[in-house]
C-alpha cells in the first residue's frame, strides 16, 4: 500500500487480532501480519478453542459413560469414543472461529498480511510473505502481539508422536493406554482430563509439593481430591531426569525434587506442560533497541511502550498472566492510548479458569497472598452440597470462597471449584470493578434455583450468616 499505516499489529491473537479491530473502530489505517494461515493466534488454533472443544465432547462421553444410568437413561450397547469424529468436530470449531476473525477484519477494512514479520527500521515492518517474496510496510505505530510457546524441558524433546507439548495432545490420532503428563498447571490438567475421560490412564508428575501453583491452597488440595477421584494419578515433588524411547513406549526417569532413588515411569505418550515462554525470535528487537526483561518478555511501560519508540507490545509477550482475555484487554487499552484516550486494564479483576469437569476458578488475591500482605479480611465459604440446583443436577462437587476485607467488607477476592464455575465468577469480576462489598453481592437478587446462589450464599458466610448451611 502507498499510504503508510496508522497501525501495523505483528501477531493475530487475542490481543493483536482485537488490538487490530479496536484501532479500526476508531478510525486508523490497520494492517495485522501473522505468520499462520489462519487468524485467531495460539489461542484460537491450537488452544483455547480446540481445547474447550475437546473438553465438552469428553465431558459428553463421561456423563453418557458414568452418569446416564443415575438418571434414569438407559443406553444399550457400549458408548465409546469414536476419535476421528471427535477430532473432525473439534477442527470444524476452530475452522468457523478463525474464519469469523477474517470476516470482522474484512467488516473493519484491515489488511491481512500472511506472513513473517520483522521490525526493519522503527517506521518499517518487513513481511516475509507466505506465497513468497518480501514485502515492506510503513507504519506510524506498531504492537508486538507475538504471543509465546510451550517452554522446553532439555532431555524430554518434543518429537509430535510419543512426546507432544499441547498442540500434538489436542491431535493424538488414537486414545494411548497411558499418558504421562509432566506440569500440574493449567494444560496438563485440561488435556490430562480429556485423554482421561476419553479412557487413558494418566500420570500427572508435578516439581512442587501441589497442583496449580497460582491457586488459593484450599482450591488447589479439592481439586485435587476431585481429579483423582476421577482417575487421575498424581506424583507431587517429582521430577523428571531422563527420557528414553523403546518398542513400549516412552520410559521416564524420575526422582523426588528434593534427591533420592530414581524410578521409571512408562508411558504411551507424555505430554509436556511445564509453562509456556515469550515468542520473540527474529523480530529485530535487539537492532531496534527494543529490551527483554531476563526471562525474554518484551520489556514495556505502563502505557504498553517498549523501549523503542512508537513500538508496543501486549500479550503473552509481555508476560503477566498469559490469558487471552488479558491480552485482549491490552490490545483495546493500546488501541484507545493511540487514539488519545485513557485506555486502562485493570490487573486486580481478572479471572482466570480451568475448564476441568468441576471448572475452577478465581479472581483477585488467594488467602496466602492477602496473608502475605497482611491484609485483615474475612472469609465466607459455601459448598455446592448445599446448593438445590446443584444437586438436581448431580454437580456438587467444590464450593465458593470469598475474601473481603474485614473493616470496609470489599470484595477482594473469589475462588470457586464447581460446575460452571467459570461462567459464576463474572458475578463477582463485575462486583470487584465497581467496588463491591460481600454485603453488596448478598444483598442482589440470586434467582432460584441456581448455581449462583451458592455466590450469594458465600458472601452471607462472610458475614457470618449463610441462610442455607
Ligand atoms: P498468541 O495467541 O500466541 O498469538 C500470537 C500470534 O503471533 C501467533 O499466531 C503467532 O504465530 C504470531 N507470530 C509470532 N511471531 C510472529 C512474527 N514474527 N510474524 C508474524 N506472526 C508472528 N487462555 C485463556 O484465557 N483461556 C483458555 O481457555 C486458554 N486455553 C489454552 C489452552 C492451550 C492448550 C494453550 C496453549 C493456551 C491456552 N490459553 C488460554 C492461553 C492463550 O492461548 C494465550 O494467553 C493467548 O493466545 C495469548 O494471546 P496473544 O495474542 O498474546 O498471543
Ligand atoms: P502452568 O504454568 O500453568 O503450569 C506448569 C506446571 O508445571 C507448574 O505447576 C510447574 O510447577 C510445573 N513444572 C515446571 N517445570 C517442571 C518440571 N521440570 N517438572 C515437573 N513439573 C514442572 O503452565 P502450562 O500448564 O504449561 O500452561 C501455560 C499457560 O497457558 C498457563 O499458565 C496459562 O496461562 C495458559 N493456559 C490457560 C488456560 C486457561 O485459561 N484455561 C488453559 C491452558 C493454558
Amino acid at each position: 500500500s502507498d499510504k503508510p499505516y496508522d497501525l501495523v499489529v505483528i501477531g493475530a491473537g487475542p490481543g493483536g487480532y482485537v488490538c487490530a479491530i479496536r484501532a479500526a473502530q476508531l478510525g486508523m489505517k490497520v494492517a495485522c501480519v501473522d505468520m499462520r494461515k489462519t487468524l485467531g493466534g495460539t489461542c484460537l488454533n491450537i488452544g483455547c478453542i480446540p481445547s474447550k472443544a475437546l473438553l465438552h465432547s469428553s465431558h459428553l462421553f463421561a456423563q453418557a459413560r458414568h452418569e446416564a444410568a443415575d438418571h434414569g437413561i438407559k443406553i444399550t450397547g457400549t458408548v465409546r469414543p469414536d476419535l476421528p469424529a471427535m477430532m473432525a468436530r473439534k477442527d470444524k470449531v476452530v475452522q468457523a472461529n478463525v474464519d469469523g476473525i477474517a470476516y470482522l477484519f474484512k467488516k473493519h477494512k484491515i489488511d491481512w498480511i500472511s506472513g513473517m514479520g520483522r521490525i526493519d527500521a522503527p517506521n518499517e515492518v518487513g513481511v516475509a510473505l507466505h506465497d513468497g517474496g518480501d514485502m515492506t510496510l510503513i507504519a506510524d505505530h506498531i504492537v508486538l502481539a507475538t504471543g509465546s510457546e510451550p517452554a522446553p524441558l532439555p532431555g524430554v524433546d518434543i518429537d509430535g508422536r510419543m512426546i507432544v507439548d499441547s498442540a500434538g495432545a489436542l491431535a493424538l490420532p488414537k486414545v494411548p493406554k497411558r499418558l504421562t503428563v509432566i506440569g500440574a498447571g493449567v494444560i496438563g490438567l485440561e488435556l490430562g482430563s480429556v485423554w482421561s475421560r476419553l479412557g487413558a490412564q494418566v500420570t500427572v508428575i508435578e516439581y512442587l509439593d501441589h497442583i496449580l501453583p497460582h491457586m488459593d491452597a484450599e482450591v488447589r488440595k479439592q481439586s485435587q481430591r476431585i481429579l483423582k477421584k476421577q482417575g487421575l494419578e498424581f506424583r507431587l515433588s517429582t521430577k523428571v531426569t531422563a527420557a528414553k524411547k523403546t518398542t513400549k513406549g516412552v520410559n521416564l526417569t524420575v526422582q523426588p525434587a528434593a534427591g533420592g532413588d530414581s524410578e521409571h515411569v512408562v508411558s504411551d505418550v507424555v505430554l509436556v506442560a511445564i509453562g509456556r515462554v515469550p515468542h520473540s525470535l527474529g523480530l529485530g528487537l535487539d537492532k531496534n533497541g527494543i529490551e527483554r526483561t531476563e526471562r525474554g518478555f518484551i520489556k514495556v511501560n505502563e502505557r504498553y511502550e517498549t523501549t523503542a519508540k512508537g513500538i508496543y507490545a501486549i500479550g503473552d509477550v509481555i508476560g503477566g498472566q498469559m490469558l487471552a482475555h488479558k491480552a485482549e484487554e491490552e490490545g483495546v487499552a493500546v488501541a484507545e492510548m493511540l487514539a488519545g484516550q485513557a485506555g486502562h486494564v485493570n490487573y486486580d479483576a481478572i479471572p482466570s479458569v480451568v475448564y476441568t469437569w468441576p471448572e475452577i476458578a478465581a479472581v483477585g488475591k488467594t488467602e496466602e497472598q492477602l496473608k502475605a500482605n497482611g491484609v485483615d479480611y474475612k472469609s465466607g465459604s459455601f459448598p455446592f452440597t448445599a446448593n438445590g440446583r446443584a444437586r438436581a443436577n448431580d454437580d456438587v462437587d467444590g464450593f465458593v470462597k470469598i475474601l473481603a476485607d474485614a473493616r470496609s467488607d470489599r470484595v477482594l477476592g473469589c475462588h470457586i471449584v464447581g460446575a460452571s464455575a467459570g461462567d459464576l465468577i463474572q458475578e463477582i469480576v463485575v462486583g470487584m470493578e465497581f467496588g463491591a462489598s460481600a454485603e453488596d453481592i448478598f444483598r442482589a437478587s440470586h434467582a432460584h434455583p441456581q448455581l449462583g446462589e451458592a455466590i450469594k450464599e458465600a458472601a452471607l458466610a462472610v458475614h457470618g450468616r449463610p441462610l442455607h448451611l
